[in-house]
């Protein structure tokens, strides 16, 4: 991966700000303003922004304050839906209990849908409506549709069709709405995917790219740049909790521009931590594999932060082994048993409550700590990621996917609450 050297080739030199797209694998330039992937190597395209021409705007805004490292080329094209700003604290009553004196917080689940995907949804559609992108599809564990169900729901001149299993229709979290498509699928996560890209085929609608679009990486990326700028000192070490890994990327593209800004004096340690029933990430990287392989595929992920049952992320671990290698990190896995008595002890020492993905970050280093891999004197910053959403509506208008009836259109049938059985 280029980052560094791709920054330093278009910095300065007077081109005047703004952004280049470039494969980060191969460091070619991309084809056109719409690639997510390189047409060379199939390397995901990233914003290379000019480093030497940003300066941060103090305003309540994230997406102002940042805005010359986002993928908009103008700020009259931001839309931006109240996410961001989140807090930032030392847990010292937590930190007391795990021997982690140093251990700062980073509540994401503060955001509109309680959880960092609303970063993607305002940087996202930002960007797919300055492309005049207008028809979009997504598939995704909940979090991310939440959150882009009510962007959509917030402008004009963007519609959404949303993917999701059908075992997660109580993680979508948003009403009726005339320019949001709610699609189930009786199936598994290859299952859904295969079936937004069949619907996008069909009907003309933009992916949305997940991993690969690069508006998601660079939203994500807004958390660990405010962590940074509120923090006291910089990080030593950085826990995320994964599943394709793509806000773990986005982290670490922004502590690579943060290093070159002068504003980190060195790359934190990335740690991504999965969960033991869902954890093909951590058990390619303890072989040192360079890619996942079939035996890592987790075939029926299990456990309880649902958020990252992500059984084969093969695209886009190559990505995450490279940013956690380079910056010193790793890619851990914690049990169930953690992550719940974890995520009590952070209600009971610090009152906030978070989803189980947020906690399998938080139990990642409460468990390198208790086995000797993070000293005391570190500095620790974990992401949490999201919380739940209790009480919350649940679309009642779906259509239902059969993955197993073949042809375009079949294997559909119009569904409203009852429908589900
Ligand atoms: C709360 C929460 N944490 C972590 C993640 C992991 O994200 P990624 O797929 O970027 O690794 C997600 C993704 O849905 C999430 O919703
Ligand atoms: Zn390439």
């Amino acid at each position: 991966m280029h980052y560094e050297k791709l920054m330093r080739d278009w910095s300065g030199a007077g081109r005047g700000g703004g952004f280049a797209l470039a494969c980060i694998v191969c460091g070619r330039a991309a084809e056109n303003d719409r690639a997510s992937r390189c047409g060379h190597c199939g390397g995901a395209v990233d914003a290379i922004h000019d480093i030497g021409a940003v300066s941060l705007d103090p305003g309540p805004s994230p997406l102002r304050r940042y805005f010359d490292l986002l993928p908009v080329r103008r700020r009259k094209n931001l839309f931006w839906f109240g996410d961001g700003n989140t807090p930032c604290h030392a847990a010292e009553g937590f930190g007391r209990r795990t021997g982690l004196p140093h251990l700062f917080l980073k509540n994401e689940s503060t955001n509109p849908t309680r959880s960092t995907k609303d970063r993607i949804a305002s940087v996202a559609l930002s960007r797919f409506s300055e492309l005049g992108v207008g028809h979009l599809v997504t598939a995704s564990t909940g979090n991310s549709s939440t959150a882009y169900a009510r962007g959509v729901q917030l402008i004009d001149g963007i519609e959404m069709a949303l993917f999701c299993g059908r075992g997660y229709h109580h993680r979508l979290n948003y009403p009726d709405h005339p320019t949001v498509a709610t699609h189930l699928v009786d199936g598994d996560g290859p299952a859904v995917a295969a079936a937004a890209r069949r619907f996008a085929e069909r009907t003309g609608a933009v992916c949305e790219g997940g991993f690969f679009n690069l508006a998601r990486r660079e939203g994500l990326k807004l958390a660990y740049l405010e962590a940074f700028d509120q923090l006291p000192e910089p990080p030593d070490y950085v826990f995320q909790a994964v599943g394709s890994g793509t806000g773990l990327l986005g982290g670490y593209k922004g502590a690579v521009e943060y290093r070159l800004l002068g504003r980190l004096p060195a790359l934190p340690r990335f740690m991504a931590v999965q969960q033991e029933g869902c954890a093909p990430m951590a058990a390619a990287f303890r072989e040192g594999a360079l890619s996942i392989e079939p035996r890592h595929i987790v075939a029926a992920p299990r456990g309880p932060a649902e958020a990252i049952l992500c059984g084969d992320p093969a695209a886009s671990y190559p990505y995450v082994r490279h940013a956690c290698r380079t910056s010193g990190g790793r890619i851990l896995a914690v049990g169930t048993d953690e992550i719940r008595a974890v995520r009590d002890l952070l209600e009971e020492t610090e009152g906030i409550q978070v989803c189980h993905s947020s906690a399998t970050a938080l139990a990642g280093a409460v468990r390198m700590r208790r086995e000797g891999g993070l000293p005391a004197r570190a500095r620790v910053l974990v992401n949490l990621t999201g919380g739940d959403r209790v009480g919350w509506p649940t679309p009642q208008r779906f259509t239902v996917v059969d993955p197993r009836v073949r042809g375009a259109g079949a294997g559909v049938r119009s569904g409203a609450r009852g429908d589900e059985g």
